[in-house]
């Protein structure tokens, strides 16, 4: 799977990768709002800072850990080397993968999560403009990929699931994608300034138009916004636009056989 070759030639260096205990790690399956999540802790961490938090692009902001792009751009491990603690690292490893040292000194960890359909629906786009993972084909035989695990970073039910089930022994907080989208129905009211603030500076059209957030720092060879926009919709329920019933049907007995052994409340719609 392209990107993953690179990542199996590094794996010894990337599973021998010791956090600080004051690092903190962003784990997501790709596309569940992994770069939503990234520009909320930034601004928290810096009380709400809008300049701050555009010093520099998401992928110089918060080192992708396992990731090897082609060169000059600095590996995951590279802008590790240069970045003193604290950092917040991001993820899209499974959890038996990722390096043990983040557990021996108990860094703070959020998992994000998005409901299955919505997440394949965002892979499928993300595939087609990603130049450097494997074109996701016709639609059809996307789902059928997605739901044998045959897309890069693996199976999305055994993230989540393996995620859900630790998430208490290893103090995860595991989000879901839907519920962020829900904290912007809170009335102004009720929210500090800060908080009020940094709804408003990570709500999708805000994070469409940052440059520093919305991933048009990728050179266009290997992201071509033309084809897909990274910042593509930002919405729960946008599957029911590619979905036929059909697939809907055909999709759901087999998540039920996949989920069978947890009960994770996601949501498809809000
Ligand atoms: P869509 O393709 O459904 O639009 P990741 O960062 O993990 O790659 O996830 C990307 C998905 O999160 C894309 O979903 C993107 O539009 C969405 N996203 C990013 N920022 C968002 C925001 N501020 N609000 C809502 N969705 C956002």
């Amino acid at each position: 799977y392209g990107k993953l070759n690179y990542i199996v030639q590094k794996w010894s260096n990337i599973s021998a990768f010791c956090p600080d205990p004051s690092d903190m790690l962003i784990a997501t399956y790709p596309k569940a709002g992994t770069t939503w999540t990234q520009e909320i802790v930034d601004l928290l961490l810096h009380n709400g800072d809008e300049e701050a938090c555009k010093r520099a692009s998401t992928s110089d902001r918060f080192p992708f850990l396992e990731i090897q792009y082609p060169p000059p751009i600095p590996s995951g491990l590279d802008l590790l080397k240069n970045m003193k603690p604290p950092r917040v690292i991001k993820t899209h490893l499974p959890i038996q993968l990722v390096p043990k040292g983040f557990w021996e000194n108990k860094c703070k960890v959020i998992y994000v999560a998005r409901n299955a359909k919505d997440n394949l629906v965002s892979y499928y786009h993300f595939d087609r403009m990603n130049q450097a993972q494997p074109q996701p084909g016709p639609w059809e035989e996307y789902i059928q990929k997605f739901m044998r695990g045959k897309v890069a970073w693996g199976s999305w039910y055994d993230h989540v699931k393996d995620y859900w089930k630790e998430r208490e022994k290893r103090n995860i907080l595991y989000l879901f994608f839907e519920d962020l989208k829900k904290v912007a129905w809170v009335p102004h009211a009720f929210r500090s300034g800060v908080s009020n603030r940094i709804v408003q500076l990570t709500s999708f059209k805000n994070m469409r138009d940052n440059p520093m957030a919305n991933y048009t720092f990728i050179p266009k060879i290997m992201f071509d916004h033309s084809i897909s926009p990274f910042m593509r919709r930002g919405e729960v329920g946008d599957w029911t636009n590619h979905f036929t019933p059909a697939q809907s049907q055909m999709f759901d007995e087999d998540y039920a056989r996949q989920m069978a052994d947890v009960d994770i409340p996601f949501c498809t719609s809000i």
